[in-house]
């Protein structure tokens, strides 16, 4: 696992950019894993300086993200659908049907994320996944458990969760309960893992990953399995 410890989320952000692009330079029909929440937005936006700057260029690019919220509709402003057009997409020169999220609004959920699974396949893989970290550890919305489930699922959000993601809605009652994601199988395939990790509330779950233990009650903890991952963090998260 390499690891980059940087000064603050500003120079965490350029990092994770530049890894990232260094990705679509050297394969410019790679097929990024894509996360939301707040921590890769600022990522998000110097990826999006690069390309208007034209030094990356998104024209063959093909994303997958990692969840979405259920149920919701793509129009919902909590949709994750409508935060990677707002934070990304609507920002660079990608082709929109190149890019790819779980329907929150799916009638049978399972042929939904099935067939996602399927669909990342015969794309040839994720060439590398882009993850933010839970307050708990979790990744996507695979959240700490005794087990955790390998394929993409509809899932439960846990407690903790839903009152950490309450702050981007208008309440917690408000936050979908439930959530479709990407099981740990499709995270792990990918070629390359980058995650991302700010602020002095994540330190215990970074100290965790960073133990080379592996636990279901951290979800991160098993990236200690996969043979290329880069951690890039600030000084408030590794120092706590
Ligand atoms: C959400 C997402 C995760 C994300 C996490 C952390 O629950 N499903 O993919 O990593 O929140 O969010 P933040 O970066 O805002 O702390």
């Amino acid at each position: 696992m390499k690891l980059y410890i940087c000064k603050d989320y500003d120079a965490m952000s350029a990092k994770a950019a530049d890894v990232v692009a260094s990705v679509i330079t050297l394969k410019p029909d790679c097929i990024l894993g894509l996360a939301t929440g707040s921590t890769p937005v600022g990522m998000y936006q110097k990826l999006a300086e690069m390309n208007k700057a034209g030094k990356l260029d998104f024209a063959e690019v093909k994303t997958y993200n990692l969840d979405e919220y259920y149920p919701i509709k793509p129009t919902n402003d909590q949709s994750y659908r409508y935060f990677m057009d707002k934070n990304l997409f609507d920002n660079i020169n990608i082709d929109k049907a190149n890019t790819h999220l779980l329907n929150g609004e799916a009638v049978d959920t399972d042929a939904e994320c099935a067939a996602y699974d399927k669909a990342i396949e015969a794309a040839g893989g994720i060439d590398i996944q882009v993850l933010g970290i839970g307050n708990n550890g979790h990744i996507g919305f695979n959240e700490p458990d005794s087990e955790l489930v390998a394929a993409t699922h509809k899932t439960g959000l846990t407690e903790s969760t839903i009152q950490a993601n309450s702050r981007f809605f208008a309440s917690a009652d408000e936050v979908p309960r439930h959530a479709l994601t990407m099981g740990m199988a499709p995270i792990m395939k990918a070629r390359k893992i980058i995650i991302l990790i700010s602020g002095k509330n994540k330190h215990e779950v970074l100290m965790g990953l960073l133990s080379g233990k592996i636990t279901t009650q951290n979800p991160a903890t098993m990236l200690n399995m996969h043979p290329d991952v880069t951690v890039v963090c600030d000084e408030d998260a590794y120092n706590g």
